[in-house]
């Protein structure tokens, strides 16, 4: 079986659902249950055998040994993390303790673990890494899109504190030899994304009537991946990966903020009409995020060439999946707004729409 961290949260939940779906080899899914953690999300899996939840702490070295002693995985997928950059900009201590100590202390449990075995297992071992393109830094207009070798400038504390872990991760392999692979990623959107993050919140929002709050000019650019060809892309990269390698994850989709949020109304006002006129009257522009990076984007031929890997859904066939999925689960969307959601949304807009923000 796989050890799989964060596989309540949206990207792994994905995964785990995903990997259940397509093959036979169970996965004990090692989650702490943060604001972002979700057991709705593995709902479907209640009655699955092979799926093993445990609840608890990466950075727990004595439940994580003990949990790798008793399954004996074949390989550990590392999704946990706190993975908001507005919630590192308000409070990164998090993102310190989850991403860099408890990443380390996954390592060094997974790292001893990996000594103990022998021959093939040991072999065959796997320990994957999954981070973000968000390592990079900024790109100008017209500069290259991220390549592995590019140089790492995370300008936020979230990106500062996954980098920090891919730096662990790497030295593991280079000093102890533990077979690692790291996957970098963009902006991942799809089914079970928390409406914190642009794209379910705008959707969430819009559905509520409320305003669609785009951050500055609205055209700093992502580069969008639909989240299941995200999940591919680290079975792709667990099945046929190089140890000690890195692979960029990508949809080559970059799109600046606005168009995305423009989008979604063009696709609810079709789905969804309102008696008000067009979703996009619910646009309202608000103060910038405190460092916000202009551009990121994805150069994914390493993966392509090398492991034959393509993403599945263009932006255009992706999106209109997710809106038509939030709109068919609008029960997940209530469950998720808890006390805890609504004070985060009061804190971070409140006071920050500008005065001559334009509405339209
Ligand atoms: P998420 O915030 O939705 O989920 C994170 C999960 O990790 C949650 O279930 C949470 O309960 C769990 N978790 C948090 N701290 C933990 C701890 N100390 N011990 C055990 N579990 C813990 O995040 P996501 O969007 O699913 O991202 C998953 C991974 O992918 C992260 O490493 C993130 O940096 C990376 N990533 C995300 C994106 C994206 O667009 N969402 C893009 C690139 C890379
Ligand atoms: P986000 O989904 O938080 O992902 P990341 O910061 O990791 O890229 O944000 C995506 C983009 O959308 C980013 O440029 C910030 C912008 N954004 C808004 O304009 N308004 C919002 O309310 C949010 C949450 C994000």
């Amino acid at each position: 079986m796989i050890l799989v961290t964060g596989g309540a949260g949206f990207i792994g939940a994905n995964f785990v659902l995903d990997w259940l779906a397509q093959c036979e080899e169970g996965v004990v899914n090692l989650d702490v249950l943060s604001y972002a953690g979700n057991m709705e999300n593995l709902a479907t899996l209640a009655e699955d055998e092979r799926h093993i939840f445990i609840r608890g702490d990466i950075g727990n070295s004595a439940l994580v040994s003990e949990l790798l002693q008793r399954y004996q995985p074949r390989a550990v997928v590392h999704f946990a993390a706190e993975s908001h950059v507005d919630r590192s900009i308000h409070g990164p201590e998090t993102f310190i303790q989850t991403n860099i100590v408890g990443t380390f202390r996954l390592l060094e449990a997974i790292r001893f673990y990996w000594y103990g075995l022998d021959g093939k297992p040991k072999q065959d071992f796997r320990f994957l890494h999954v981070s973000t393109d968000e390592v990079y830094g900024s790109l100008a207009k017209g500069e290259a899109a991220f390549t592995e070798t590019h140089q790492y400038q995370p300008n936020s504390p979230y990106s500062a504190s996954k980098a920090a872990s891919d730096h662990l991760a790497r030295a593991y392999h280079h000093t102890y030899g533990l077979p690692v692979l790291t996957t970098n990623c963009s902006n991942n959107y799809g089914s079970y994304q928390f409406p914190e993050k642009l794209i379910p919140l705008m959707i969430v929002n819009a559905l509520a009537g409320k305003p669609l709050p785009v951050y500055g000019d609205g055209q700093q650019i992502r580069d969008w991946l639909y989240v299941k060809d995200h999940c591919s892309a680290i079975a792709r990269v667990l099945e046929a990966g190089v140890p000690g390698e890195i692979y960029n994850i990508g949809g080559w989709n970059e799109k600046p903020n606005l168009e995305i949020v423009n989008s979604i109304c063009g696709l609810l006002d079709a789905l969804r009409p309102q008696i008000f006129g067009s979703y996009r009257s619910l646009i309202t522009f608000v103060a910038d995020r405190p460092g916000h990076d202009r551009r990121y984007a994805i150069d994914a031929s390493k993966i392509e060439g090398e492991l034959g890997w393509k993403p599945v859904e263009t932006f255009e066939t992706g999106i209109r999946k997710t809106v038509q999925w939030y709109l068919d689960n609008s029960s997940w969307v209530e469950n998720v707004q808890s006390g805890a959601y609504l004070a985060w949304v009061a804190t971070h807009y409140q006071g920050r729409v500008d005065e001559d923000s334009v509405v339209r």
